[in-house]
């Protein structure tokens, strides 16, 4: 009997915690509050953590910042994104890739995803590319790299900037090319539920020398490398990251490539395991990905094929041990935000002729009706663990016909 109606959960142990911390990261951390030097001007930890960090993902260069919000609008600003230009974005992701476009008073264009990769169509980009368009924002969903080799060809045809927002991907590779190398510019998140974290945070990679000195400067109140310390020359603000965070993130990083081996043998297992279960659908993985970060493990459910409705099988898959969510509840044109168009400031000029309520992005609505998310943290544990996520599936699948199907 499924556990939702009183039968044994097939799992009852939890999956291992996020975050993962220990002697090192007291010891970094320590080591930076003794220091005194609590400030990133001061101290060594944030240099020391964005030098890493760049290195690891490809690039010369990172400019770590307060979080991943800030360093997409940052990023968008150094490309030279101004007013009103367009900025290609998807509709399923988190607020801030499309709420970051806005606080760099330019326009959110939103363009569908893929059903099966959950990643910008290139397809339905060149498609809303207009005379306006600066610049295409990819997330690489859930942690899979988006069809980069496709999106930079139609960047190059148009002249456009390619931002990569990476928050879901530190360490994934693309085409044995690391994420965060990829476009011009990326940005990563360091946010808690994000693969590696420090509670907030958020980091810029490029290997384009003149848009990392602007990025950096951005970020420090319009300073300039070797300028005056009073001195400020664009509009920008304190962005920085602090000497504590940047200690806790140096630990961290010394735990990722050993952690995101784990997500991508796990997930890719897990994958592996559901296939031939009728109507649950993972997220496909493309040949180009070298190596997937599965920040999230996420599968789609057509109700028709597997015979129970998503909302009903959330649920049931919780009763039977299997910590999980239904994602976002709709596509970002329908936040109310996007709706109402409540920008603030921003857009103010122009903002009659925008028009969200008519953005029509089937794919992304479906997978928002059909998607069913597993944390990270779920595949950092042993392969049994997958069999436990695959066992309730199929189980919860076997009894479907007590579940209502909507
Ligand atoms: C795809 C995506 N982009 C950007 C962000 C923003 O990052 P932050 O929360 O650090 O501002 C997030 C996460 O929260 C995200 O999921």
């Amino acid at each position: 009997m499924l556990a939702l109606f009183g039968g044994p959960p097939v799992r009852t142990r939890p999956f291992p915690a996020w975050p993962v911390f220990g002697p090192a990261e007291e010891a970094r951390v320590l080591q930076a509050l003794r220091s005194g030097q609590w400030g990133r001007l001061d101290g060594s930890q944030v240099e020391e953590f964005e030098r890493r960090f760049a290195s690891m993902h490809g690039c010369r260069h990172g400019i770590a910042v307060a979080n991943g919000t800030v360093s997409l609008r940052i990023a968008l600003l150094a490309a030279g994104i101004a007013a009103e230009d367009e900025v290609i974005v998807p509709p399923y992701t988190f607020l801030s890739t499309a709420s970051a476009v806005v606080e760099a008073n330019a326009v959110p264009v939103f363009a569908d995803i893929d059903l099966e990769t959950f990643n910008l169509d290139p397809r339905a980009v060149e498609a809303a590319i207009t005379p306006r368009t600066r610049a295409i924002v990819p997330v690489h969903f859930a942690g899979l790299p988006a069809d980069m080799a496709a999106l930079q060809r139609i960047a190059d045809a148009h002249h456009l900037t390619l931002l990569e927002d990476a928050a879901h991907a530190h360490a994934a590779i693309y085409r044995d090319r690391p994420v965060g190398s990829l476009g011009q510019m990326a940005s990563f998140s360091f946010q808690s539920s994000k693969n590696l974290t420090a509670g907030e945070g958020g980091i810029i990679t490029t290997d384009d020398d003149g848009l990392a000195a602007r990025c950096r400067s951005i970020h420090n109140c319009g300073r300039v490398e070797g300028g005056v310390w009073y001195e400020h020359h664009v509009i920008s603000g304190n962005y920085r990251l602090g000497e504590l965070q940047g200690a806790l993130l140096n630990a961290q990083l010394d735990r990722l490539a050993g952690q995101a081996a784990t997500r991508d043998a796990n997930g890719a297992y897990l994958a592996s395991r559901l296939r031939g279960l009728p109507g649950l659908l993972p997220q496909a993985r493309p040949a180009d990905c070298t190596r997937h970060a599965y920040h999230l493990f996420m599968l789609r459910l057509d109700p028709a094929g597997f015979g129970a409705s998503r909302d009903a099988v959330v649920p049931a898959l919780e009763a039977e041990g299997i910590p999980c969510s239904p994602g976002y509840g709709y596509s970002l044109p329908a936040q109310p935000l996007f709706r109402n168009k409540a920008f603030g400031p921003y857009l103010a000029g122009i903002r009659d002729r925008l028009d969200y309520r008519s953005v029509d992005c089937p794919n992304s609505d479906a997978i928002c009706r059909q998607s069913i998310w597993l944390e990270h943290h779920l595949l950092l544990g042993t392969r049994a663990d997958m069999d436990d996520i695959a066992g309730a599936l199929e189980k919860i699948h076997r009894h479907r016909d007590r579940l209502e199907a909507r």
